[in-house]
């Protein structure tokens, strides 16, 4: 089952349910690699996007020839220990967890003994979002950035998570489940068809939930994120639980802090605003990592920093502001191994999803949008103040660059009316709340929004959503999608045209086209999920057994505008048929309606396609592929019972169990020919 496939729901607000192509083409730029001294390489980590222009969505009756024809016919469900892929094709596991990244790590044992310090210099557990960094433009060198969202403990550890009598856990334990959090680094190279981990390659990284980063934008140095180990609130400790991710024109990789309240506990009498509306626990953390707090070994509060509870003469005596310095977007720089990742706060403070950039314009600000995954909460954007100087995709100093593009800017909220429009409300001090006064007088400067940046989105009457997971940008025209995975919560009286099903079990896509001037936008629904005997008012959108899908989660456009649809379903009819999957579709392909590309429905459902399926109890999710589509990576998160070889679509036997191990899977054509056509 997947992480909180049933999410709760965090948000008491009583909101009214309201009735570019992205220049992702990085230009040759010259980078110093971390590690390697003064060896500079050229990077061409991009997409070639030449012909986009000459594409119309607007091309009258549907059926637009595009040039790129889905060439694979639709796979039937699946329910194996086995990736499934289309004739033709193979599947290959690479980088699983526990994969070694340098000589300070031994192999991986398949008792689950290996130490904390194996994991440290290890792949992580539980892989998610991922970006392949082409290396000299190549496709078949690169460096391969992998969120490990959260753990097994039962696959972690020999016998599981273990506690002495009073509840303490041990130290070498919770350390080891913090190592094996974060984000994996990985140079990887394909030699005659074969990808593998260039195991000692110093391009090759962990970050964990300990690993020191800089807090950077208006939280920064504030009294906010002030620590006993952070007394001018300058660093944080870790990421964690990191789910989706994003990238940026400069060249560098976006992880996104997701369900991280839920490792900190707060036992105080009442909990600060933020912290109740964000749902930190008040009785136990998930984990139970602060019980190892006090052992003889801990350094600096490793472990007594996620009880939060006041304990000290002031915040820099203890670690109540430790949660104040989670739940950001966080920037990593794949080609120096030399720098700290960076917390960007400007992009807000909650459960985030993923990030993913906005069409870029030479003259104009950088966008990124994002989703807070949870039961009614809201999807976001940050528009920055700088306008975009196409020199900037080539820089010296990537970081710089983040900082210029994502330090200052505007963070808004979204209101999606029922009649088609929406509007982008900003999260600003001046900016006006229902009641009629300022996110200012209810809140304070911007530091205090930022902290609170949920409830600063109810004062001003977001609209809240069926749990925003993946966002993606269509490089043909320039249209944002974005997946509402379910929201069985959601109640006939709560609710509106983009969120228009009760007890939504499904979940749904929904997609919308900036206005000039990037205040509003105009938006529909692209394909609703559903089991495919369900009646017309629930399978709105009239898939079949070749394409029935439900609980998007993942999602993903390539350069040449194929979109990629992953699942994290669990329990539902949909899950009897078959494993969670990915499909395809090429949106440009299904013809116009009023002036944007078709929707999923009876005429144009049959180009919507199953690409793959997945192992027994796993997720399907992270989309990465290279220049030329010859090579495309997604990740099988929580499996069951896999991989049992090196070739993902080799079934475990029947009767044989493995520990199971989180995944890429890299999937090639037996002919080395480009994905999908
Ligand atoms: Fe970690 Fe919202 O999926
Ligand atoms: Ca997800
Ligand atoms: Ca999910």
């Amino acid at each position: 089952m997947s992480e909180f496939n049933n999410e709760p729901n965090y948000n008491p607000s009583d909101n009214e349910p309201f009735s570019a192509i992205l220049e992702r083409s990085w230009s040759r730029r010259h980078v110093m690699k971390g590690g390697l001294g003064l060896a500079a390489v050229t990077l061409l980590g991009g997409f070639g996007l030449a012909n986009a222009a000459t594409r119309s969505s607007e091309q009258g009756a549907r059926a637009i020839n595009t040039g790129i024809a889905l060439d694979f016919d639709s796979l039937p469900g699946s329910k194996t220990d086995a990736v499934v892929v289309p004739a033709g094709y193979t599947a290959s596991v690479l980088a699983p967890w526990g994969t070694p990244l340098n000589d300070n790590a031994s192999a991986w044992k398949p008792d689950g003994s290996n130490t904390a310090s194996d994991q440290l210099n290890s792949v992580g557990m539980h892989h998610d979002g991922m970006h392949f960094f082409a290396i000299a433009g190549r496709s078949d060198d690169g460096i391969l950035v992998i969120n490990n969202e959260y753990i097994d403990q039962d696959a972690l550890h020999p016998s599981g998570a273990t506690s002495d009598a009073s509840g303490k856990r041990p130290a070498d334990e919770v350390r080891k489940e913090i190592n094996a959090h974060g984000v994996s680094a990985v140079r990887i190279t394909r030699v005659d068809g074969q990808w593998r981990v260039s195991e000692r390659d110093p391009l090759n990284r962990r970050f964990t939930t300990a690993t020191v980063m800089a807090l950077s934008g208006p939280m920064a140095e504030t009294d906010h994120v002030k620590t006993a180990f952070s007394k001018d609130g300058t660093l944080a400790r870790g990421t964690n639980n990191n789910c989706g991710n994003g990238y940026t024109p400069w060249g560098t990789y976006l992880t996104c802090e997701e369900n991280w309240p839920d490792v900190f506990v707060n036992r105080a009498a009442t909990l600060p605003a933020d912290q109740q509306r964000i749902d930190i626990p008040t009785d136990e953390t998930r984990f139970g990592w602060e019980t190892a707090a006090g052992d003889s070994s801990e350094e600096n509060g490793e472990f007594a920093r996620f009880d939060l509870t006041p304990r000290g003469a002031s915040a820099s005596d203890d670690y109540r502001n430790e949660a104040n310095t989670f739940g950001y977007i966080v920037e990593i720089d794949p080609f120096d191994a030399s720098q700290r990742a960076v917390k960007r706060t400007a992009l807000g403070r909650f459960r985030h999803e993923g990030c993913w950039p906005g069409k870029v314009e030479a003259g104009k600000p950088v966008v990124f949008y994002t989703g807070h995954d949870a039961r009614f909460e809201y999807i976001y954007k940050f528009v920055s103040n700088a306008n975009w100087e196409p020199a900037d995709a080539e820089p010296a100093d990537r970081l710089a660059i983040g900082a210029k593009y994502m330090d200052d800017g505007t963070l808004y909220v979204a209101r999606f009316n029922d009649d088609g429009s929406g509007e982008w409300l900003a999260l600003t001090p001046s900016a006006p709340t229902r009641g009629g006064s300022t996110l200012g007088e209810e809140l304070g400067e911007l530091p205090e929004i930022i902290l609170n940046t949920a409830h600063a989105a109810d004062l001003v009457g977001a609209t809240p959503m069926d749990r925003p997971e993946w966002g993606t940008v269509d490089p043909i025209n320039g249209d944002v999608y974005m997946t509402l995975t379910n929201n069985d919560e959601r109640g006939p009286e709560e609710l509106n045209a983009a969120n228009p099903r009760p007890t939504n079990v499904n979940g749904q896509i929904i997609r919308w086209r900036e206005n000039d001037g990037q205040d509003g936008f105009r938006w529909n629904i692209f394909v609703f999920g559903a089991d495919a005997k369900a009646m017309a008012e629930i399978n709105r959108s009239g898939l079949t057994p070749a394409n029935q899908f439900a609980s998007p989660d993942g999602l993903a456009f390539d350069n040449r505008g194929i979109l990629w649809i992953q699942t994290d379903n669990g329990g539902n009819a949909v899950a009897k048929d078959t494993n969670n999957q990915m499909l395809a579709v090429v949106p440009a392909n299904l013809g116009a309606q009023n002036g944007r590309p078709g929707v999923i429905d009876a005429e144009s459902q049959s180009q919507l396609k199953r690409f793959l399926v997945g192992p027994n109890d796993s997720e399907v999710t992270g989309f990465a592929a290279t220049p030329d589509n010859t090579s495309i990576f997604i990740n099988i998160q929580h499996p069951g019972n896999w991989p049992y070889s090196d070739d993902a679509s080799e079934a475990v036997p029947q009767g044989t169990q493995v520990r199971p191990r989180a995944s890429t899977v890299v999937i090639q054509k037996t002919d080395g020919g480009p994905i999908g056509v």
